[in-house]
């Protein structure tokens, strides 16, 4: 069931009531201890993009809630139970994006970007949301990064240049033991003969399916292939297979999609029950998984009708996108390293008011001079300032006190061997320099 807003006054006798505050559940603040992480998979993703040619596009963060709607599918588990309405001058039109793919197929429409030259390569990164159960690896708030190729041929170098750049991606982040699964969901000509197979199959068997592959049966049957309980499982083991359907043209779609892998000598399974949850896919989908998470760090796949489905012309996609947290997540459990942010290696040390006064104006002739710098305004006390000096590890103190200041002078100090002398503020910049 969608998420509906409160009624006014229930949430206004709420809010009177609160006296603290959490964020929303599902949803994560990112704290400056965790900025590491997230700078190192933001630079590799730049990195990837650029290596292979993707432009960045950035989208709003909410959508009209049709274009989900036909594009995801109105029975997707996305549209069916996990958008967030936004409720503005009383109506709910708008969605927050539970994902990034139709709103850039909305901008390529919108903006004509099929007149420039195709296929036009992009790439984003942001938060979506889903309302989801939270658990590890599955928030309300999550952030993908992702790639998309639209227009141009239908061509399955496409397919295999976006599944290379994810996989790429999370090599550069050193992940070992990636695991792609690929599949191909066929077409709008051989879909609804699998789709018949599969319903004469499990129509057969409809007492044994759980609750929501009953379900699935009348509105979502290809999704009857992924369900994860045990009696489902059971059952799959013999379902027609998806392989078996193809018709020729995406039989040799997909070949030529493995044969490129296996010229990259990309290693892949073949998952014939991968059908990913969302209606714009057609022939190629995968999805990435890495050694001791069960979830998928990426997924994605093949979109040649979903243009239509919006409102534009026909126009072949292929995209992936990946989630940074789950990426995080790995990285922290694989204890992947990713570089400290540097230190500075001056800290500035001030001894009484006219000091603190003249250590602000030294602090921004050394940002004009490019020398990075830490200071502890506020810290009067100098055993405290030392204290953080070298709990900073910086190599020098500049010190000044009311000496200093008549004499327009400033001592630097080197904070290992305790050595230190003193130099006219004129020629601080050039001492220090000389130094680090
Ligand atoms: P998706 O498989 O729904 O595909 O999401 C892609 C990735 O986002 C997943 O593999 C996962 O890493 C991350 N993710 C999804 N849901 C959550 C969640 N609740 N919490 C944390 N991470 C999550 C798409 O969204 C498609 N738009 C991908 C695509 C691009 N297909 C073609 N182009």
């Amino acid at each position: 069931m969608a998420i509906k807003p409160k009624k006014a006054s229930e949430n206004k006798e709420k809010a009177k009531a609160r006296t603290t505050f959490q964020s929303p559940k599902g949803m994560r603040d990112i704290l400056p201890r965790e900025q590491a992480w997230w700078q190192r998979v933001m630079k590799t993703s730049k990195e990837i993009a650029e290596f292979y040619n993707f432009l960045r596009i950035e989208t709003p963060i909410m959508e009209d809630v049709a274009l989900f709607e036909r594009s995801l599918g109105l029975d997707s588990d996305v549209v069916s139970k996990e958008m967030f309405y936004v409720r503005a001058g009383g109506k709910d039109r708008y969605v927050l994006r539970p994902e990034g793919t139709a709103p850039i197929a909305r901008a390529y429409i919108e903006n004509g970007l099929h007149h420039i030259s195709q296929p036009v390569k992009l790439y984003y990164e942001g938060s979506m949301f889903r309302h989801e159960k939270p658990q590890a690896g599955r928030l309300r708030e999550f952030h993908q990064l992702g790639f998309e190729i639209m227009g141009g041929q239908n061509d399955p170098i496409y397919d295999a240049q976006i599944i290379l750049a994810t996989h790429r991606l999370l090599e550069g982040l050193k992940f070992k033991n990636l695991q792609l699964q690929v599949n191909s969901i066929g077409c709008r000509v051989c879909r609804p003969h699998f789709r018949k197979k599969l319903l004469d199959y499990y129509r057969k068997h409809e007492r044994a399916l759980c609750e929501d592959c009953k379900k699935r049966l009348k509105t979502n049957p290809l999704r009857l292939l992924d369900c994860k309980e045990a009696s489902c499982v059971a059952l799959k083991e013999h379902a027609p297979s998806l392989m078996d359907s193809l018709c020729t043209s995406c039989s040799s779609h997909f070949k030529s999609v493995l044969e490129y892998l296996d010229e990259l000598a990309l290693s892949y399974t073949l998952n014939p029950y991968l059908v990913r949850g969302l209606d714009y896919y057609s022939k190629t989908v995968f999805e990435i998984f890495v050694d001791g998470f069960d979830l998928a760090l990426a997924g994605g796949g093949r979109y040649d009708y979903l243009f239509e489905m919006i409102g534009g012309r026909p126009t072949p996609g292929v995209g992936a996108a990946l989630g940074v947290e789950r990426i995080i997540e790995v990285m922290k459990q694989k204890e992947i390293d990713v570089p400290q942010p540097k230190k500075p290696r001056v800290f500035v040390v001030y001894i009484g008011d006219l000091a603190k006064r003249k250590a602000l104006k030294i602090v921004e002739e050394l940002r004009v001079n490019n020398i990075a710098v830490k200071e502890s305004f506020g810290k009067d006390l100098l055993k405290k300032q030392m204290q953080l000096a070298d709990k900073g590890e910086a190599e020098y103190a500049l010190i000044l006190g009311q000496k200093e200041v008549f004499e327009e002078s400033v001592i630097i100090r080197d904070l290992k061997s305790g050595n230190q002398e003193s130099v006219p503020v004129l020629k601080m910049v050039q001492e220090l320099k000389k130094r680090l």
